[in-house]
């Protein structure tokens, strides 16, 4: 099938094969990091549609990412998540990366939740630590939204003040506090990858101010933005960043640590789903 040009009707394309699967109208849309997917399988009523059905979004190569979109309800709130995420390292443009995402706001959702598996930049953050993200620095040296501008999607130059959700981090905080959990704060640094960062890049990431360093989230992000949507952020910190422990930041250990703080992260996002009816 070839795909319309304009991204309004590609995303109109997608959303119709979508509906042809579940005529769920999602209020959230949650993206799941590395080893953070399982969640999608908590969702009652569920319909899994695998992302190779949907015209736009393009294949999810990377371990740890299951590459399906799944319909369901949790705590009483229509969600569709995003198991597993296409990445920029892959090679995709900016504006494939956050096809899917885009498609989940233009079905309905306002709300982004969108999770990483993360580094600590951070010297007090510790593998297991659930951060929530309280800014973002978009180092990946690109952005969702290089090319024309379609008016009817958002505005050509969105603003990023309180680009994380003041309202939705106070929930968040509660949350948290009522399950009696630690839940960090601080910036997250999106990089392009795929290699983790060098001993001197931590160095820098720090001295900019990010607390945590991944290779996702950032677009997303920014389109979520452009479009409207309050996005809430969670980073899974599975590793202390590159420098800052005797060994180096592997992808197995990041998703046995975000396989581990599942119990936690599963109840939290339970949590703040609860406080969003
Ligand atoms: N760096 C970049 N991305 C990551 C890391 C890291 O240390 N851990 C998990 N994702």
């Amino acid at each position: 099938m070839t795909l319309p040009s304009d991204l309004h009707a590609r995303l109109d394309a997608a959303a119709d094969a979508v509906r042809a699967r579940s005529s769920r109208v999602p209020r959230v849309a949650l993206v799941l990091g590395s080893g953070l997917g399982a969640y999608a399988d908590t969702l009652t009523d569920a319909v899994a549609i695998p992302y190779d059905a949907i015209p736009g979004i393009p294949p999810c190569h990377v371990s740890g990412h299951a590459g399906q979109l799944v319909l369901g309800e949790a705590e009483g709130v229509s969600v569709a998540a995003m198991q597993g995420r296409v990445h920029l390292y892959e090679g995709h443009d900016p504006g494939d990366v956050v096809f899917g995402l885009r498609l989940l706001v233009h079905l309905g959702a306002d709300v982004a939740l969108v999770t990483n598996a993360a580094g600590g930049v951070n010297p007090e953050l510790t593998p297991g630590d659930l951060m929530l993200i309280t800014d973002q620095l978009n180092l990946t040296g690109t952005s969702a939204l290089v090319g024309p501008n379609d008016e009817r999607l958002g505005p050509r130059f969105p603003p990023m003040n309180d680009a994380f959700d003041p309202e939705l981090r106070e929930i968040a905080e509660e949350g948290a506090r009522a399950l009696g959990f630690e839940l960090r704060q601080g910036v997250y640094a999106g990089l392009l990858g795929p290699a983790y960062e060098t001993p001197a890049e931590v160095r820098m990431l720090r001295t900019l101010g990010a607390d945590s360093v991944g290779m996702s989230t950032v677009l997303e992000v920014l389109a979520a933005r452009h479009m409207g949507a309050r996005v809430l952020g969670l980073s899974c910190i599975t590793n202390a960043a590159a420098g800052l422990a005797p060994e180096a930041p592997n992808h197995d250990e990041v998703k046995a640590v975000a396989a581990q703080v599942r119990e936690h992260f599963v109840a939290l996002l339970g949590a703040i789903l609860r406080r969003l009816l």
